[in-house]
């Protein structure tokens, strides 16, 4: 394009509503190689010109430097809290209050149901976000409420949150948005997880791993987390509502969905306290499937004419309230510390407790994560403990509240395995057994995994089956699971001749398989679907995988030191050896082509695709043909070489007739990749997904 300034426009308009359909809606348009595309086209613009870089380019989310101290700052209205309870008959008096209120205001006694809008209290910080012409000029947290900490270089990270409010109509000169900044439940799981392998100590709750990151010193670190936020206020820079003619709360949230910020799917309203009662009693079964932590339900008044009248206290308003859940964390004595095994061969400290009831669920056992931690917490048998669930999490024990009149000696980590009596190892903080194929207590997990529908999906070997093969110890390692006879399968409980010969037969058929689904089937630490196929098209063959040095390991793209390592002990474990030969005996795997920069199969190809595909993406079909080399294109032409047409394809398909260009079906593609030499497993793994 002529015009590099009208480009840059065009290109962050486009990324930001990428940007919106992804972290805002859920709900992508387009592939992440493409996104990544305009955002490389956008940046190298930016290099060329940098007279066009500017603050809400999307290149800019993560450019603040690292800062010695957080500023602070005021904000543009105060930031009150909310008067709060667990105890519904406390909301009760506050609707009888409000009710009072509004009779007094029409002069006669008011029995009409009060209409609220309800929300769930979101267990995160409360930020200001101002918007100062519709850019995003300052965020602050909430502090004592006149004042806070300027936290705008971390939250400008957060791509969920515009850095130019667009969409929906004028944007008034000065706005002051409020919500709520919280850490998704399984980005906290993989935070934690990250520190532990650091030897570092976890965060406690996503409540503190969210503040702990927004207060972050350096922008970079805090761009590595997650985070999102739920806005559900706005104020004008008065103070004032941001609308005239804005008169409820729901008018509210629409007008900040139409300025592009994040708001709540789960809100919703009900008319008078019975209806409040009842969605506070299904909200907090729901609790658990959230995949965020909330702590309870907040309910204010629809009608902001309403609001005014009531005004507020120093403290909170009167026109909102919280209906708090019991809190998730409670105290309770360690009574044994045992250990436990998983599938992977991880070795994990858990304090049995004496039960005790947290948000509802009895608790009797706890995670105490690895070696390290505990010796920094110095938890013993007899101890009381401070113990925090979140979501579906595992309880995890947080720290220590006071030593046990009787304690137990520091805890140590048994030399052998409690279940193969194999010598333990050491990696970093943590202790694993290295016995992967033939512990019974990874046995199991290792056959499911084996056969799961990314692995070598074999049909029927689902857990009940797997325990029973390794009770019985019809299967003592992997291989073995290839020598199983039907007339024996039979015997299993759930099984009669023709399901036991199916099984069999599943299995005979997985010894031809590919790369990708071996690695990922072998449950390798750190290797899923994903990396399985990395290492497939980097080495192309077992051998040359299990020949490869830790360097070529850690040298990969997304691969690394902690998981090069992790890849190449498991592979190079004395134990695992004849396993992996037998299976490499045992098991044909189709060959791969390697991509690399001089292997591109499908060079030269122009291939469109069209119709609606069934058993694949249109996306990862696009991503995989460019990776090997061809050119995906939307319009059929003379050039074009390939036309896959999916059902109801229309003037494409005619078009492609016209000009005599190749067509095929989904079928035909999957044939034609391999033709070409190229796996299919991840474009038929990947729709299934
Ligand atoms: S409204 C003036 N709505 O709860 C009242 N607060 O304990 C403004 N919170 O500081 C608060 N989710 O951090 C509101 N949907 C929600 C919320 C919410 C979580 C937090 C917020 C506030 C705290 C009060």
């Amino acid at each position: 394009m002529s015009d590099p300034a009208a480009r840059v426009r065009a290109l962050r308009d486009e990324i930001a509503h990428h940007d919106y359909r992804y972290h805002v809606l859920d709900a992508p348009e387009i592939a992440d190689d493409a996104y990544d595309e305009l955002f490389r086209e956008l940046r190298s613009l930016e290099e060329r010109h940098p007279d066009l870089i500017a603050t809400d380019s999307p290149t800019q989310r993560v450019g603040g430097a690292p800062v010695a101290a957080l500023e602070s700052a005021e904000h543009v209205a105060p930031m009150l809290s909310l008067d709060s309870s667990a105890d519904p008959d406390a909301f009760r008096q506050f609707d009888a209050r409000v009710r009072k209120a509004l009779a007094a205001a029409a002069e006669s006694e008011s029995e009409i149901a009060v209409r609220y809008s309800l929300e769930p209290k979101l267990d995160g910080l409360s930020v200001e976000l101002v918007y100062a012409d519709g850019l995003l000029e300052r965020a602050l947290t909430r502090g004592d409420g006149q004042i806070g900490e300027v936290i705008t270089s971390n939250v400008r990270t957060i791509r969920s949150i515009p850095l130019r409010l667009s969409r929906g109509g004028p944007v008034p000169p000065l706005l002051s948005v409020r919500g709520e900044i919280f850490l998704p439940l399984h980005a906290f799981d993989d935070v934690n997880e990250r520190l532990l392998a650091l030897g570092k100590s976890p965060f406690a709750n996503p409540r503190n791993a969210a503040a702990g990151t927004v207060r972050q010193l350096d922008p970079a670190l805090a761009a590595e987390r997650p985070l999102t936020l739920f806005a559900y206020d706005v104020l004008e820079g008065d103070g004032a509502r941001a609308e005239a003619d804005v008169r409820t709360h729901d008018e509210v949230l629409a007008a900040l969905r139409g300025w592009g910020l994040p708001v709540n799917p789960e809100n919703t309203w009900a008319d008078g306290a019975d209806e409040v009662l009842a969605h506070f009693a299904r909200l907090a079964e729901r609790r658990d499937a959230l995949p965020y932590e909330i702590d309870g339900l907040v309910v204010k008044i629809d009608d902001l004419a309403l609001r005014r009248r009531l005004g507020s206290t120093a403290h909170h308003p009167r026109w909102a309230f919280a209906i708090k859940f019991p809190p998730r964390k409670e105290v309770s004595q360690v009574l044994r510390i045992v250990v436990s095994v998983g599938r992977t061969g991880t070795v994990t400290p858990v304090a049995l407790l004496r039960p005790v009831s947290i948000g509802g669920v009895t608790v009797s056992r706890a995670n105490l994560h690895n070696r390290e931690d505990i010796e920094r917490k110095d938890i013993r048998e007899g101890d009381t403990v401070r113990v925090e669930r979140a979501g579906d999490v595992i309880p995890q024990v947080v720290a220590r509240v006071d030593e046990g009149a009787e304690r137990g000696p520091p805890f140590r980590m048994p030399p052998t395995c409690p279940s193969c009596d194999t010598p333990l190892e050491s990696v970093g903080p943590y202790t694993v057994c290295p016995n992967a194929f033939e512990c019974p207590a990874q046995l199991v997990g290792r056959l499911v995994h084996f056969g799961s529908r990314r692995g070598l999906d074999i049909e029927g070997l689902g857990e009940r089956t797997a325990r029973q093969l390794v009770d019985r110890e019809m299967v003592r390692h992997l291989p073995d699971l290839f020598d199983l006879d039907a007339a024996v399968v039979e015997d299993l409980d759930g099984f009669a001749e023709v399901s036991a010969r199916k099984l069999v037969a599943a299995i005979d058929a997985a010894r031809s398989t590919t790369l990708p689904r071996l690695l990922y089937a072998l449950g390798i630490p750190e290797v899923g679907a994903a990396v399985a196929r990395t290492l497939a098209q980097r080495f192309g063959t077992s051998s040359a995988l299990r020949a490869a040095d830790v360097r070529a390991l850690e040298a990969i793209d997304g691969i690394g030191p902690i998981m090069g390592a992790a890849i190449h002990r498991f592979l190079h474990e004395t134990r695992n050896a004849d396993v992996l030969d037998a299976l490499q005996t045992l098991l044909e795997t189709a060959p791969i082509v390697v991509s690399t920069d001089d292997a591109k199969p499908l060079a030269g190809h122009r291939i469109v695709f069209t119709g609606a595909l069934e058993r694949f993406t249109r996306e990862g079909a696009t991503e995989l043909v460019e990776r090997f080399g061809a050119a995906a294109g939307s319009s059929v032409s003379g050039k074009t070489t390939l036309v896959v047409a999916g059902t109801a394809a229309g003037s494409k398909l005619v078009k492609a007739q016209e000009l005599g260009v190749e067509i095929v079906e989904e079928e035909g593609f999957l044939a034609y990749l391999a033709d070409h030499g190229i796996d299919t497993t991840e474009l038929e793994a990947g729709a299934g997904a």
